[in-house]
């Protein structure tokens, strides 16, 4: 996945968005934000994904995490598809902004494109791409999904978790990790830092080469 990827500062562009235009790094700094890109408006995979995105909305917002969606469609057809989204999805509002690219710039700045899907005129569409932005401006995880497979909403919000997690505690989390799961230590840290900072405790794995590294802590 060549261009925009883990660690990399996400470009300052400006776009039109269903709620007004916004300079991104205005929109993203001081808050996590999750940027996620779709093949098309009125297209029924990515119908189910926003749909599901407004109804964990307030899952986000309750972690400090904004939403800002992306389709390369204008704005009016983003409004018209808004209703069919809402009514798919009863008792969800989609409240979060969607960027317009009509020009497909913009997701070639954000790495979105999808090499594969094309629209009528041969140009490429953005795939099922998503961005987790942290308050620096930094991208921490990237998602690249082909067109025909639709993301899993929990997905998102159990790997915000672990970000966040990371972002505060030297911790790490582990395969299959789940929130209130213990979480790992990380490498880095040697036993007795690991004693200063976690007062609750940790568990080391005795393991055949007697190497002291699988240790696990709630935080
Ligand atoms: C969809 O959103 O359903 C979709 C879009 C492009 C190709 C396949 C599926």
């Amino acid at each position: 996945m060549p261009g925009l990827t883990i660690g990399d500062t996400i470009p300052d562009l400006e776009a039109e968005t269903t709620q007004g235009k916004i300079k991104l790094h205005q929109f993203c700094s001081d808050s996590w934000t999750i940027l996620f890109s779709h093949p098309g408006d009125f297209t029924p995979v990515c119908t189910t994904e926003l749909g599901k995105m407004a109804e964990y909305a307030k899952e986000f917002n309750q972690r400090g995490v904004k939403l800002l969606g992306l389709s390369c469609d204008d704005i009016q057809s983003h409004n018209e598809w808004i209703k069919d989204i809402e009514a798919f999805t009863p008792g969800c509002k989609v409240s979060y902004p969607i960027m317009s690219d009509p020009r497909k710039e913009i997701i070639k700045k954000l790495n979105m494109v999808d090499p594969d899907e094309k629209d009528s005129s041969g140009s490429n569409l953005p795939s099922r791409a998503l961005h987790i932005v942290g308050p620096d401006l930094k991208v921490k995880l990237s998602f690249l999904y082909p067109a025909t497979t639709g993301r899993n909403m929990d997905e998102v919000l159990r790997v915000v978790e672990s970000l966040q997690k990371a972002s505060k505690f030297k911790i790490a989390t582990p395969a299959n990790w789940n929130p209130g799961d213990p979480c790992v230590i990380q490498p880095s840290v040697t036993d007795q830092q690991a004693k200063d900072m976690f007062s609750q405790g940790f568990e080391t794995k005795d393991l055949p080469s007697g190497k002291n590294y699988l240790r696990f802590t709630k935080v």
